[in-house]
């Protein structure tokens, strides 16, 4: 599809999700789970201030590098995984398709 990718979410529950995301709309990785309603909180607004949209990045792709913001509040979240990253801090492009990640546990 054009303009459209297509990323796998496994929830908390074991199901998987596949999710068709616009890659113009210049959403990011947890405001396209929200979009999906898949229980991704989001609480600070995409902010790298709560964690709450962490993710475990299981597909292979070349992501963004962290920023500080984003690498400090993995340091101080729970169930982090050196492949751990916060959903809002990725932003939906065309070189994601086929990306596949895992909720992390609520805290
Ligand atoms: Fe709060 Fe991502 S939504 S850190």
């Amino acid at each position: 599809m054009k303009n459209k990718i297509s990323i796998k979410v496994l929830d908390r529950d074991g199901i998987y999700h596949i999710l068709n995301i616009p890659t113009d709309m210049s959403l990011n990785l947890m405001e396209a789970c929200k979009a999906y309603n898949i229980p991704v909180e989001g609480i600070c607004g995409g902010m790298a201030l709560c964690a709450s949209c962490q993710c475990y990045i299981i597909s292979s792709h070349d992501l963004v590098e962290k920023t500080d913001d984003e690498d400090a509040m993995l340091s101080e979240a729970f169930n982090v995984k050196k492949n751990s990253r916060l959903g809002c801090q990725i932003n939906i492009t065309k070189d994601l398709n086929g990306l596949e990640i895992q909720l992390a546990p609520q805290e």
